[in-house]
């Protein structure tokens, strides 16, 4: 499939969420100040050279980016949030590209990225191993996944109610998952944790902590 496949209309149609796209546009300001910010900025620490944003939202991320970074190619697949994106990328701190396509089909070269963000996402995506398998596929031997995720509750209560609440919840907030085990996922992936912190986030002033995941993992490079 060549990349005009990947990023066209029909091949992004099902990941088109309007009404989830713009509550959400206007959630993930206070969600910034309330720190997400700060923890997008502890996620890009670090990284250098080539890297691709999977599901880049409205761009939150793009003014956070070290200098060290040469360019970042973001993917949106979402009408709305990309829109958004693109005039953010604008005042990006380092040069962004935006583009329209899917983490499940990432429009690059294999073992081309020095590191893949995955901000907010691997919550969203229908089969987490097929897209870590992909972000394996484009990164080098030895790439970052640099990740920050919301993940199932450690307290099995508070899991089994995250399980009960996720078929209504996926419906309605573009398919987002809130009982992942996202760290064990990239972990069975292949990849190597370097560090990991896990902690309680309120991403609003009326909603109760919720844990989250930030850290680097290293990749072996394109599965076999
Ligand atoms: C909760 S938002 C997070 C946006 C942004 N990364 C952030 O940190 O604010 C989830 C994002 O994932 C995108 N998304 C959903 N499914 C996706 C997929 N299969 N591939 C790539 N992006 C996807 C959505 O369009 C949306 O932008």
């Amino acid at each position: 499939m060549d990349d005009a496949d990947l990023t066209s209309g029909a091949a992004l149609k099902h990941l088109q969420h309007p009404r989830f796209a713009r509550a959400y546009a206007r959630a993930v300001e206070q969600m910034n100040r309330r720190g997400a910010t700060e923890h997008r900025r502890r996620m890009l620490a670090g990284l250098h050279g080539t890297v691709i944003e999977m599901g880049a939202g409205d761009g939150s991320a793009f003014a956070l980016y070290p200098p060290a970074v040469t360019h970042v190619l973001a993917l949106e697949p979402d009408d709305y949030l990309r829109s958004l994106a693109l005039n953010r990328a604008a005042d990006a701190s380092v040069p962004v590209t935006v583009r329209p396509a899917a983490a499940e089909r990432i429009p690059a070269d294999d073992g081309s990225a020095d590191a893949v963000v995955a901000s907010l996402v691997l919550c969203s995506v229908a089969n987490q191993a097929a897209v870590l398998a992909e972000i394996r596929r484009v990164l080098r031997p030895g790439g970052t996944l640099a990740y920050y995720e919301h993940v199932r509750s450690g307290r099995p209560v508070l899991a089994a109610v995250e399980d009960l609440l996720t078929p209504a919840w996926q419906r309605l907030a573009g398919g987002c998952h809130p009982n992942r085990d996202t760290l064990g996922a990239i972990t069975a992936a292949g990849f190597t944790i370097r560090e990991n912190r896990r902690f309680g986030f309120a991403v609003q002033a009326m909603t109760p902590p919720v844990a989250h995941i930030l850290g680097h993992a290293t990749s072996p490079g394109p599965p076999g």
